[in-house]
């Protein structure tokens, strides 16, 4: 088990030109949080001195609106863009310049990412071919099928675009469990799905995490998915983490002042844009957040300086 904390990081996207031109015209220059418009020059704070620390083996919900930030995170643990400011540490250990690939990262992404010319089992198979460590094909993919539950050796021969999108999704979250990854990370993997398959997927990704108790983060704007999956919650507004709590703050989660609102159990905005003194004066009524454990003492030795008890 892994855990991983991060300090302080910031990312920051330059914009420039078209880009910036279009979005003058489409006003979203302005309400993306903290940005500075120079001279035809802009920047985009995807990340703004982020603190966050997911504890060994627990599965922590991002939950936000959009651009507030989830996938640059989820990106930033892979190893996938490089900081501005910041550190990100697995079990203590400064990884910041470590590559992707000896990160032992498992990725889950709302368009399952399948070689589209490989069949489930060859894309199950792949790391183990490249690794020339093909002798544990078989009892790997046998120990994974299982694990995956009823009728998916059934998918083992068939190539993605003959499959339906649950169970593309099945064989991409399959092939991350195979890889026995340090670190599981979630971008919306359910989003594509029609409501049943997306509950049905859900309770099956909640008993491998409960099972493996692999190190995960799950990013969604649906709130009752990440509260339904996840261990703690981790709530996002413009690039920053603005509460870090459990399941018992629900009704917190639903007076944040998110931009764009959150999606709530009947897909209903829950509070959307409750900025300003409003925002501050609805922060002011959440209870104090649960106190820090052992673990979040020993990784913050100076205290925690996202989050302070
Ligand atoms: N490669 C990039 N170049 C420029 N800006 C980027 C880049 N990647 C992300 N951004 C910007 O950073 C901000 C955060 O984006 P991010 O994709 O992390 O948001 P998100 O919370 O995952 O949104 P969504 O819920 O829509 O997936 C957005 O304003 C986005 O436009
Ligand atoms: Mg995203």
């Amino acid at each position: 088990m892994t855990q991983v904390r991060l300090e302080n990081v910031t990312k920051v996207f330059p914009i420039e030109g078209q880009a910036l031109a279009s979005i003058r015209e489409f006003g979203r220059a302005l309400s993306g949080g903290p940005k500075e418009l120079l001279g035809g020059k802009a920047e985009i704070r995807a990340l703004d001195k982020v603190n966050l620390l997911i504890r060994h083996g627990e599965t922590m919900g991002l939950i936000g609106p959009t651009a507030c930030g989830k996938t640059t995170l989820l990106k930033v643990i892979a190893g996938l863009i490089a900081l501005d400011e910041g550190a990100v540490y697995f079990d203590g250990q400064d990884v910041t310049k470590m590559p992707p690939w000896e990160r032992n990262i498992g990725m889950v992404f709302q368009d399952y990412a399948l070689y589209p010319h490989m069949t489930s089992l060859e894309n199950l198979a792949f790391p183990f071919v490249v690794r020339q460590r093909e002798e544990e094909i078989p009892e790997q993919v046998r120990a994974t099928s299982k694990i995956m539950g009823l009728g998916f050796d059934k998918l083992l021969g068939r190539l993605p675009r003959t499959l339906s999108d649950g169970e593309r999704q099945r064989v991409a979250v399959a092939r991350c469990i195979i890889r026995e990854p340090r670190v599981f990370l979630f971008d919306e993997p359910l989003s594509n799905l029609d409501a049943k398959l997306r509950s049905q997927t859900r309770v099956e990704i909640k008993r491998l995490l409960r099972r493996f108790r692999i190190t995960s983060v799950y990013a969604t704007h649906d709130q009752s998915e990440a509260i339904a999956l996840a261990d703690r919650l981790a709530v996002m507004n413009e690039g920053r983490i603005e509460q870090v709590g459990t399941q018992g703050g629900d009704l917190q989660l639903a007076r944040q002042p998110l931009r764009g609102g959150l999606r709530g159990h009947a897909g209903h905005e829950l509070l959307p844009g409750a900025g300003g003194e409003r925002g501050a004066a609805l922060r002011r009524l959440q209870p104090a957040l649960p106190a820090a454990s052992e673990e979040d003492a020993a990784a913050w030795p100076g205290g925690d300086p996202g989050h302070p008890p």
